[in-house]
């Protein structure tokens, strides 16, 4: 008989996420090249000019800086932090994986505000913890539901608590205040706030801004640096913090392909604003001509949107078969709604087409 895996890993929740899935595509006949998606919260004007080139002059057959140094000097000095206080990882996603391997406890009580981003749940359910889901609600126009998080804050005392901000699906935003005052009032609760999408958010202010020895920011270069191939993300937080996920973390997870990217991405700030400004206009022309086929997206303050559209798997599949890919919520748990991300002005514009064809 084979040897049995942890019972805990059998128990694993599945977690369905956006982007290309290539085994699907070719099921259909169709062509990853071809197919749009909007089902990726990317950045859709790609990289600076400048990754390109600090890449091109990589030596790949070294081993990369196990500390990588250089891209969290570049880091701190942007955030106005110390390298002690940042650590990089190979995608946002090993950072939170890393947060559970390193605090979290079989038993512990933990709290993930839903509906959110999968890997939070998945990551602590493997650790053996048991999870507290306060959740915003469709009727409350997705809000965070501040009374459930501190009615659970107060009760289960929790190890930690995963707020994704602004949140994927629902884009909504949290001022940083609520999640400041939750810190002060549970000193023992590690607060971990995602801000893979604050860069789109224009305006928004980050919880790093009121620092809390017990909140950790986590960042992905992903989405606004349009990385997503490369896996790079950055937490910053109190240095005992990210000295413990230093610990968990294997060697070398952050290639020098990824930290030469990094670097060269951060120093191009103009490249960044510009194509931000260009996604905002392009959103607002999306969510009105949506509007116009009778459709009525989820206010957001993110890139992406939710639309309640009744079966979004069905206008999925019937809009993949047009080569357009959008993310079906079902494993949000709101099968009625779809999330799109916005692309470029002529590429929504091909959306909007598909769309207005298959109907609803
Ligand atoms: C909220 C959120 N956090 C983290 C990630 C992971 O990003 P990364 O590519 O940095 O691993 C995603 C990806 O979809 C996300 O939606």
């Amino acid at each position: 008989m084979l040897p049995t895996p942890r019972p805990e890993l059998m128990r694993m929740p599945q977690v369905a996420h956006g982007s290309l899935d290539y085994a699907e595509l070719a099921g259909l006949g169709l062509d990853p090249d071809r197919t749009l998606d909007f089902s990726a919260n990317i950045n859709p004007y790609g990289p600076s000019p400048a990754v390109t080139k600090a890449l091109a002059g990589v030596p790949v057959h070294r081993y990369p800086d196990r500390e990588a140094l250089a891209l969290r000097r570049a880091l701190a000095a942007h955030l106005g932090a110390s390298p002690e206080q940042v650590i990089v990882g190979n995608g946002s996603t090993e950072l939170l994986w890393l947060v559970a391997l390193a605090f979290v406890r079989a038993g512990d009580p933990v709290v993930v505000v839903e509906p959110t981003f999968g890997e939070y749940a998945r990551a602590l359910a493997l650790m053996g913890a048991t999870i507290y889901r306060p959740t915003a609600r469709p009727d409350r126009a997705f809000q965070v539901p501040l009374d459930e998080v501190a009615g659970d804050l107060r009760r289960s005392r929790p190890r930690l608590l995963f707020l994704c901000n602004p949140n994927n699906p629902t884009g909504v935003l949290l001022p940083p205040d609520s999640v400041l005052a939750w810190a002060r009032d549970c000193p023992e609760t590690l607060f971990v706030v995602d801000e893979s999408y604050l860069a789109f958010a224009s305006g928004a202010r980050s919880v790093l801004d009121g620092a809390h020895e017990n909140v950790l920011v986590l960042r992905s270069m992903t989405k606004d640096y349009a990385l997503a191939g490369l896996r790079l993300g950055y937490a910053v937080g109190h240095p005992e913090v990210v000295d413990a996920l230093a610990r968990a973390r294997p060697p070398w997870s952050v290639s020098a392909l990824a930290q030469a990217a990094g670097i060269a991405a951060l120093e191009d700030q103009a490249h960044l604003l510009r194509s931000l400004k260009l996604l905002a206009e392009a959103k607002r022309a999306l969510v009105e001509g949506l509007g116009h086929l009778g459709l009525e997206p989820v206010p957001s303050a993110a890139n992406f949107f939710l639309v309640p559209v009744g079966n979004g798997a069905a206008l999925r599949r019937a809009l993949l078969q047009r080569g357009i890919l959008v993310r079906d919520c079902e494993s949000f748990g709101l099968p009625a709604y779809i999330r799109i991300a916005t692309r470029r002005t002529e590429e929504n514009g091909r959306l909007l087409s598909a769309v207005a064809e298959v109907g609803l």
